[in-house]
C-alpha cells in the first residue's frame, strides 16, 4: 500500500517500456544574465505516458517552472534532450499548452467564448465554425455554457480559471502543461477546482503535467509525482499516488505518504530513498 518510488538512477527500469508521450532525458537548465549564470535544474529525467497526471512538486526555486517553460519549448536545455512523441522539442507548438497561475491571461476585450476560440483561429487549427463548436464543447465540460458571451472581469477566480482550462483543452494537445494553476484562488475554491479537474480528467483523459509546491494538492491531482530538491533541481524520487483522491486526505496512508514527501523534500540529508526497503521502483507497478 505504500507509496512507491523510483531513484534517478533506476530510471533505466523504463527502457524496456513502450516509449513514453513525453520523454525528458538528463535535462539541465540554465538562466544567463550578464552578470551570472543561474543553474535552474541540474540532469532532469522523468518520462510523461498518455493519461498521465504526472506532478513536479519541489521547494521554490527548485526548476519547475523552468522545466515546464522548456517542455513549453520556450527555453532549451543546456544538457539533455526532450521529446515529445519522440520528436525533439526545439520551440513552441500547438500540441503543448500551458495554463498558468495568473487568470489574467484572459483577454479582457474578449467575452469568454471568444477566449476560448482565439488559440484555435490564430493557430490557424480549426475554422471559425469548429472553433465555435470546441469553444461550446470545453465551456460545457467545465460548466461555463452560461457563461459564453460573459467578459473576464464579470467572472469569479474559479471561473476565470475554467474559462483557462477550457481554453486549453479546446486546442486538443498532446500534453496540458500547468503551472500552480489554482495557487491564486481561495482554499475552498482551490479544493472544488482540484475535483473538477479530475472529473474533467475522468471525461477527457487528456495528459497533465502539472507544477505545484503543496504536497496535498500532489497527492490529490497527480497519479504520479516528481520530487524535486531545492536549487538546482535534482529528481529526489518518484512517487506514485495514483490510489489517492478528493476523498482520501484524511486517511492514514495519505498523511503518512504526505509526511513522507515532506521529510524527503526538506530534509536533504535524508539517506537515499533507493535506500528506503518500503519503497519500490514505480515504474514495475503497473
Ligand atoms: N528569468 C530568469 N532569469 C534568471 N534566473 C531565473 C529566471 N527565472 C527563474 N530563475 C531562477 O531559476 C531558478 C528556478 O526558478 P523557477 O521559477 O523555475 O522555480 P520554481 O520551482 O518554479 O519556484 P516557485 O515554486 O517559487 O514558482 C531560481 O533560482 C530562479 O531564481
Ligand atoms: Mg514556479
Amino acid at each position: 500500500m505504500n507509496a512507491l518510488t523510483e531513484h534517478p538512477q533506476t530510471s533505466r527500469l523504463t527502457a524496456a517500456a513502450p516509449s513514453p508521450l513525453l520523454d525528458v532525458d538528463g535535462v539541465s537548465l540554465e538562466y544567463r544574465t550578464r552578470e551570472r549564470i543561474v543553474q535552474a535544474t541540474h540532469q532532469v529525467s522523468f518520462a510523461v505516458d498518455p493519461a498521465d497526471r504526472f506532478i513536479l512538486l519541489g521547494p521554490s526555486g527548485c526548476g519547475k517552472s523552468t522545466l515546464l517553460k522548456a517542455v513549453a519549448g520556450f527555453l532549451s536545455p543546456q544538457e539533455g534532450e526532450i521529446r515529445l512523441a519522440g520528436q525533439r522539442i526545439d520551440g513552441p507548438g500547438a500540441d503543448r499548452i500551458v495554463v498558468f497561475q495568473e487568470f489574467d491571461q484572459l483577454l479582457p476585450w474578449k467575452t469568454v467564448k471568444q477566449n476560448v476560440m482565439f488559440p484555435l483561429l490564430a493557430s490557424r487549427s480549426v475554422g471559425k465554425a469548429e472553433a465555435e463548436e470546441r469553444a461550446r464543447l470545453y465551456l460545457d465540460k467545465v460548466g461555463l455554457s452560461g457563461f459564453v458571451d460573459a467578459y473576464p472581469h464579470t467572472l469569479s477566480g474559479g471561473m476565470k480559471a475554467r474559462v483557462a482550462i477550457a481554453r486549453a483543452l479546446a486546442m486538443q494537445p498532446k500534453i496540458l502543461l500547468m503551472d500552480e494553476p489554482f495557487a491564486a484562488l481561495d482554499a475552498l475554491t482551490r479544493r472544488k477546482m482540484q475535483e473538477e479537474l479530475l472529473e474533467l480528467w475522468e471525461d477527457v483523459k487528456f495528459t497533465l503535467l502539472f507544477v505545484t509546491h503543496s504536497i496535498e494538492e500532489a497527492l490529490i491531482v497527480g497519479n504520479r509525482i516528481l520530487l524535486l530538491s531545492s536549487h538546482p533541481g535534482r529528481v529526489r524520487a518518484e512517487i506514485n499516488s495514483a490510489q489517492f483522491d478528493m476523498h482520501s486526505s484524511g486517511s492514514v496512508t495519505f498523511q503518512s505518504t504526505a509526511q513522507r514527501i515532506h521529510r524527503l523534500l526538506f530534509n536533504e540529508q535524508a539517506p537515499d530513498v533507493v535506500a528506503d526497503h518500503d519503497f519500490h521502483a514505480v515504474r514495475l507497478s503497473y
